[in-house]
């Protein structure tokens, strides 16, 4: 007996949790529709997939486009998609750039850079948050990083969208136009690739450029699928997190209060908000060969989707799991995957969250949102709200 979960419809593109619990119910594995993939919901679960990356691959990412109506097996190369030993090799050449220890110097600059977002909204009482702040901020971060000019921002927007947009199950994406996308990309990066191999700069792209691995030159193409893992999984992910933080502190003033009174409290604020509103909703894996979990057998190929946000609302795992509470023990969530996957840029991520909501929380007073309902994205794999007013006095 398994359950269903329909992730097109509107009811659940709205609020998934109640479908998540229905599965847990039910089943270690439910059917996805429209598509029949497997998703994994238990904690316990989707903990063991992730750790057993020999018998669910990665390449899940690849096989789930070719199976989008439009097939839409079109992308650059990206690093998330590839398995051991090549995965490892090329994910040693950002790790170290992306460490708890490197980022942490990033703060003034984030600073910087949040700060100056927030003074085009000085005197301002409505603003809409993602045009505003969660969008530039992640871009113009990565694409500083990167040492590429911030002045093509929009342009680096339409390609991760897209890029994005090819996850969504059920994507009404044209392969017309994730090919222009693709190509785009690709020429792009591979002329500034090139343009800092013949002449190093200081920045990300020419350390990547000049990097070897096991005394061989990194191949152009091991350099793209580095810089795309980068974008996309930089960019979209950390809107949402800033974003679904200001859903749910408007949620619950009680706690806004509590957060906006003491700013000490924001790093355990955040961990909460990636527990209860999760960014990436899903990863995607395909089994490499028959596999058992508990007493199903999946077979070889099978497309499997640990389900990351239902992961974090188990209570199994989680006590009444449907509470937002910044004083709950959050340890163990999910949000940044597990294993050899696992996100190596948590550390960038939870930094540029915390940084722009001491600076938003700190001149902002009477925050609060007009409208109760939320315009989320309608996407199984990225939650975020695409819109999101709020109303406040801005410092
Ligand atoms: C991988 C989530 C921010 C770069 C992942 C994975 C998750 C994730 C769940 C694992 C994918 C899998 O197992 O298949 C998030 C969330 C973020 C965030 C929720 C923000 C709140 C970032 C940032 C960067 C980044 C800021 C880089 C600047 C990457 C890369 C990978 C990855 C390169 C692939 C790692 C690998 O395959 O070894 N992320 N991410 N992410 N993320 Fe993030």
């Amino acid at each position: 007996d398994s359950a269903e979960l329909d992730v097109t419809t509107p009811d659940f593109i709205r609020h998934p949790y109640p479908g998540y619990a229905r599965a847990r119910r039910t089943a270690s594995l439910c059917r996805i529709l429209p598509n029949q993939f497997l998703g994994v919901s238990r904690y316990h679960d989707v903990v063991r997939v992730l750790h057993d990356s020999k018998r669910f691959s990665n390449s899940g990412y690849t096989a789930s486009r070719a199976t989008q109506q439009q097939n839409l097996d079109i992308m650059p190369p990206n690093l998330v998609e590839l398995d051991p030993p090549r995965h490892g090799k090329l994910r040693g050449l950002i790790v170290r750039a992306l460490s708890p220890r490197s980022v942490a110097e990033f703060e003034p600059w984030l600073r910087k850079i949040a700060d100056g977002l927030l003074e085009s909204l000085h005197g301002a009482s409505e603003f809409e948050l993602l045009s505003t702040l969660a969008i530039p901020l992640p871009m113009i971060v990565i694409v500083e990083m990167l040492g590429v000019g911030t002045e093509r921002r929009d342009e680096f927007r339409r390609w991760v969208d897209d890029f994005a947009a090819a996850h969504a199950i059920g994507s009404t994406l044209k392969r017309e136009q994730l090919q222009r996308s693709t190509q785009a990309f690709c020429h792009y990066f591979s002329a500034q690739l090139e343009e800092r191999r013949r002449e190093p700069r200081e920045d990300l792209l020419s350390q990547l450029v000049h990097a070897e691995v096991d005394g061989e030159r990194v191949t152009a193409e091991e350099l793209l699928s580095v810089v795309t893992a980068l974008l996309i999984g930089g960019n979209e992910t950390t809107t949402s997190l800033i974003a679904n933080a200001l859903v749910t502190l408007t949620d619950h003033p009680d706690q806004l209060a509590e957060v906006q009174e003491n700013p000490a409290l924001i790093p355990a604020f955040i961990e909460e908000v990636l527990r209860f509103e999760s960014p990436a909703h899903i990863v995607f894996r395909q089994t490499t060969t028959d596999v058992e979990l508990d007493g199903v057998t999946i077979p070889r190929g099978a497309m499997v989707l640990p389900m990351l946000a239902s992961a974090n609302r188990d209570e199994r795992q989680f006590p009444d799991p449907d509470r937002f509470d910044i004083h709950r023990d959050t340890k163990g969530h999910v949000a940044f995957g597990l294993d050899i996957h696992f996100c190596p840029g948590s550390a960038l991520a939870r930094l540029e969250a915390r940084v722009m909501l001491d600076a938003l929380l700190s001149r902002a007073k009477n925050l609060r949102r007009p409208e109760r309902e939320v315009a989320w994205a309608p996407s199984f794999f990225l939650r975020t709200p695409q819109k999101l007013v709020l109303c406040a006095q801005i410092a």
